[in-house]
């Protein structure tokens, strides 16, 4: 198999608009919080690699990467008295069935995965002001995503889904020169017999008052990454610098 190759003709330019229009957000930090975190981590996964990590529960997932959800590091489960309603995101819903899917059971509702984000995460990012609701925190959430636009982006640098392999300095390099910051890249390692690391997740990191930042690695972060909600992500880890699958379809073979 040859590399893939990125195409970045076109870099920098839709993406740049972003940041430029996301600076106004101000609020009052409190440093009285007792659950304290530093940033926002926004995790987008690719539906097709998370069925394959779960092959039993899952078909025909999303050609698209979709939010797995909004964390802040360090903390979970902040207020455990102030329980999901779905009732508060109505408005919301039907973007949030299409970017925040719960990609093992699409054929059921998804209330059971939504209500383990905010609890778990939701309810920690909810001490800024610009998230203290259950409307604001997924509202803000699937404006994050929509404003980053990573699929539309990784389709026109030419990164798409391929059966053949990509190098993975090639879709940092793409990414971090659109974005301006380094994003965390997962990838589940290769099985015994595979070849090639499969990519998983790509995660952005935000400051308080939602600004792009680098993403940066410690031990604190990878712990509380692990065994979220039943996506087995605790199989994902930093991607190395190899060749790269960025899977179509669940199945495939060699
Ligand atoms: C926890 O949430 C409940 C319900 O929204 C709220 O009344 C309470 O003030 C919150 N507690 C803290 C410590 O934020
Ligand atoms: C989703 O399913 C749960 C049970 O798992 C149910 O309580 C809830 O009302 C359903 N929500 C919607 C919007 O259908
Ligand atoms: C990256 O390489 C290390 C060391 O060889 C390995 O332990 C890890 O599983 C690899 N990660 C991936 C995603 O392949
Ligand atoms: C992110 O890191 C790069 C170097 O890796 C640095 O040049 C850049 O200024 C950093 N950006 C932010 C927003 O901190």
């Amino acid at each position: 198999m040859k590399p893939a190759t990125a195409y970045y003709l076109i870099l920098g330019c839709f993406c740049l608009a972003f940041y430029c229009g996301c600076t106004s957000y101000t609020f009052l930090e409190s440093e009285l919080q007792p659950h304290v975190w530093k940033k926002l981590i926004l995790v987008h996964h690719w539906p097709v690699t998370v069925c394959k990590m779960n092959e039993n529960d899952c078909n025909d997932p999303p050609q698209y990467w979709t939010i797995h959800g909004l964390w802040p590091d360090k903390v979970d489960d902040c207020n455990r008295t102030w329980h999901f309603d779905v009732n508060e995101i109505k408005d919301l819903l039907p973007d949030m069935r299409q970017y925040w899917p719960d990609v093992l059971h699409s054929s059921t509702n998804h209330t059971q995965f939504w209500k383990h984000e905010w609890e778990k995460h939701g309810t920690c990012a909810a001490t800024v002001e610009p998230l203290n609701s259950q409307k604001k925190y997924f509202g803000k959430t699937l404006d994050l995503y929509q404003k980053l636009d990573l699929n539309s982006y990784l389709l026109k640098v030419g990164i798409k889904p391929s059966s053949t392999y990509y190098q993975m300095t090639a879709i940092k390099e793409a990414l971090t020169s659109c974005y301006g910051v380094t994003p965390k890249i997962q990838c589940l390692p290769p099985k015994e017999g595979e070849e090639v690391q499969i990519i998983g997740q790509i995660e952005f990191c935000f400051t308080k008052e939602l600004e792009l930042r680098n993403c940066t690695h410690s031990k604190a972060e990878s712990y509380m990454m692990q065994n979220d909600w039943h996506f087995r992500t605790e199989e994902l880890s930093v991607c190395n610098d190899t060749l790269t699958y960025y899977p179509a379809q669940v199945h495939f073979y060699h």
